[in-house]
């Protein structure tokens, strides 16, 4: 196991467009290995889902997993990413909090898409097409943002729902968000 560094804001790589993963790379040990790294990085920063740029990777690849403690019910496998397309099923977003490994300790209310469809490769390469709902689909959308330099900030309407982690958990934390609004990719 080995666990990468996450870079932060400000590092160029996060607001760089991604490269595809060329087909005949995806089976190699070195690429193989990172989707393991990212994987135990992941998890151990206690994310649900990151994506290479994130660990300083350009390359179109992203990992996510969800275990809601006291909510199996909004498990979500583990699911690796490689050169994905990714489209909104409907013109209509809902808003709900989100935090990024890369902008450690803040939320802010973001506005996604509640389905889209996701077009990729899976780590064995063989191709997949799925419509993922809910909190998939808003962590889908976030990690693929990653893959085109774009980042939650960008998305949200406006900049005052944005807070700090403890003051969030304080003050602006509804009595029904469910445990997923707390957690970052
Ligand atoms: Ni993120």
């Amino acid at each position: 196991m080995a666990l990468l560094p996450i870079v932060r804001l400000g590092d160029p790589v996060l607001r760089t467009g991604a490269q595809p993963v060329p087909d005949d790379e995806l089976s190699s040990r070195k690429v193989q290995r990172l989707i393991d790294d990212m994987v135990d990085t992941m998890r151990a920063a206690d994310g649900v889902g990151l994506a290479a740029p994130q660990v300083g990777v350009s390359w179109q690849l992203f990992v996510y997993e969800a275990v809601v403690e006291g909510a199996p019910e909004l498990t979500i496998p583990l699911t690796v990413v490689v050169n994905p397309m990714v489209e909104p099923e409907g013109h209509e977003t809902v808003d709900d909090w989100e935090g990024c490994l890369s902008i450690p300790d803040l939320r802010g209310l973001v506005p996604r898409y509640p389905a889209v469809r996701l077009r990729a490769l899976g780590r064995d390469g063989r191709p997949f097409d799925r419509v993922v709902e809910g909190f998939e689909a808003r962590i889908v959308q976030h990690e693929f943002d990653h893959l085109n330099g774009v980042v939650f900030l960008d998305r949200m309407r406006d900049l005052h729902s944005l807070a700090f982690y403890e003051e969030w958990e304080r003050y602006l934390r509804e009595e029904d968000a469910g445990p997923t609004a707390a957690k970052a990719e």
